[in-house]
Parts: structure tokens; C-alpha cells; sequence
């Protein structure tokens, strides 16, 4: 069965497209069948990729606007067994494109997946960082949230935060969404500061945060500005290897 995992956080720059982009090729190389759906109207996910946003027509805008079918908008990657879909600037205002016009908006991307999802093993959505109306699409089309956090100040409360809207989400649009887990990002064991925000997530979340942790390096930057993800930049780094790593915790914790 497709496993669909909305990234999110509504603090800004955690690493959520980071994540998103390396996660899914790392499920890729593990010999999974990934499709990657950006859903900020930046389109980082998709420059990650190597897909520049404003030079591209087929996008997720018109599928959920039920303008184009949702099978003509995936496009291959570099990647073997990784697929992408794009946004488009304007996806910022689906709110008004919506408005009053559609009888359920939070629930446009999940009825568009749902035609797609015999193709893949993995769906992962790379959300935007607010509680807008894409990222409640991604919510209600997932079955789990995989939460960044930032070793850095204010991680907690961005944390309270983004659980605070998940349970709001369950309890009115999507009963089934679970938490996959929260996965520390951009640790740093010679800051005090991360390895402290690091020891107050797992003692607060011991169940639900990653063993596998992503260190804050040079690599990172470089592939996103490359516009590949780090596992194709640099496979040795200890960049690549911590996301393949996190890709492996995540099929064992499926298949166990
Ligand atoms: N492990 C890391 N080490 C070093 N730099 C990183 C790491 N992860 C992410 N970055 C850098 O931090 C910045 C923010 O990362 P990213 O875009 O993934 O965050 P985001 O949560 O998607 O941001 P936004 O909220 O704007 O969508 C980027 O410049 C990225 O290259
Ligand atoms: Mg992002």
C-alpha cells in the first residue's frame, strides 16, 4: 500500500525541502517507487531537483484546480524510480481560485492521489512553511506527518505548535493522520545549543524521534544550489549517508 508523508513545520527553514528532496531519493535508491510532490509555490523542492518552476507549464495548480489530470503532470527525475511534481508561483492563490467554487478544498490533493497511488510505494509532500490551505491538502491527503526540527532556538515551541495544528487536523479533516516521527536536523554536537534542543526532543518524544539525525553540513547548500539532492551531489557524505539512513529506519519500521 502507498505510504503518503506530508513534511511539515510552520517554522520557516528547518529543512523541510532538504529533507524531502533527500528522503525521497534515498527511498529511491533503497528500491522504492517515489513520487515527490512539491507543494510550495517557492518551488525550492523542484530547483532542488534541478526543475526550474518558472520555465516549466505541467503543475499541481491546474490538477487541483481539476483544470489538467494529475497522470500528466509527473515528471521523471534523475533519479531511477523517483517521480516529481511541480507547483507554479500562482499556487499561492488557491485560496481565492477556490473560494465559494468548490465544495471541499481541503480535500482536492487526496482526491487527486488517489488516482495515482498503485503506482507508488512512498508519496512524500514538501509543505509550505505556514498552516495555509496547501498545507491542510497535504495534511488530509497523508497518512503521517514527519516533523524537521532545528537544533536551534525556539525549536520547542515551533514543535508545540505544529502538534497543536495536527490535532486540530485530526479532529475535524483527517482521524487517520498519525505522527511518523521528528527528525532533528542541522545538529551541530560542538554547539551546547543543539546538543541540548537534540536531548529535550528525545526525552520529550523518546518514541517518536528518528534515531538517525541530520548534521548541519557544507554539503547541504551545495547540492540544493547544484540542484541535486546530497545523495547524487556527494553519495559519501555524512550528509547522504544520515538521509539513507533515515530512508532505512523508515522501511524497517514499515516492514517489522
Ligand atoms: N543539514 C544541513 N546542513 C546545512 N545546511 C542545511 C541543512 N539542511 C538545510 N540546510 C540549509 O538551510 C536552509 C533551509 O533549508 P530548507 O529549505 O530545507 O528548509 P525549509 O524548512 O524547507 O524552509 P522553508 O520554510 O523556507 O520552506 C537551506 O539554505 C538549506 O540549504
Ligand atoms: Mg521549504
Amino acid at each position: 500500500m502507498c505510504k503518503i508523508i506530508a513534511i511539515a513545520n510552520q517554522k520557516g527553514g528547518v529543512g523541510k525541502t532538504t529533507t524531502a528532496i533527500n528522503l525521497s531519493s534515498s527511498l529511491a535508491y533503497l528500491n522504492k517507487k517515489v513520487l515527490l510532490i512539491d507543494m510550495d509555490p517557492q518551488g525550492n523542492c523542484s530547483r532542488g531537483m534541478g526543475v526550474d518552476i518558472s520555465l516549466i507549464s505541467r503543475n499541481i495548480y491546474d490538477v487541483l484546480l481539476d483544470r489538467q489530470d494529475i497522470n500528466k503532470v509527473i515528471r521523471k527525475t534523475m533519479i531511477k524510480n523517483l517521480d516529481l511534481i511541480s507547483p507554479k508561483l500562482i499556487l499561492a492563490n488557491l485560496d481565492s481560485a477556490v473560494n465559494g467554487k468548490v465544495n471541499e478544498p481541503f480535500y482536492l490533493l487526496k482526491n487527486n492521489l488517489k488516482k495515482i497511488n498503485k503506482k507508488y510505494d512512498y508519496m512524500i509532500i514538501d509543505c509550505p512553511p505556514s498552516l495555509g490551505l496547501l498545507t491542510i491538502n497535504a495534511l488530509c491527503a497523508a497518512n503521517k506527518v514527519l516533523i524537521p526540527v532545528q537544533c536551534e532556538y525556539f525549536a520547542l515551541e515551533a514543535v508545540a505548535q505544529i502538534l497543536a495544528n495536527i490535532s486540530s487536523i485530526q479532529n475535524t479533516y483527517n482521524q487517520n493522520l498519525g505522527i511518523q516521527g521528528f527528525l532533528l536536523t542541522m545538529y551541530d554536537s560542538k554547539t551546547r545549543l543543539s546538543v541540548e534542543i537534540a536531548s529535550q526532543v528525545r526525552s520529550l518524544f523518546k518514541e517518536n524521534t528518528f534515531l538517525s539525525m541530520i548534521p548541519r553540513n557544507i554539503s547541504i547548500p551545495e547540492s540544493n544550489a547544484k540542484g541535486m539532492p546530497v545523495t547524487i551531489y556527494r553519495p559519501n557524505s555524512i550528509s547522504s549517508q544520515a538521509y539513507i539512513s533515515l530512508a532505512k529506519e523508515l522501511i524497517d519500521y514499515e516492514e517489522r
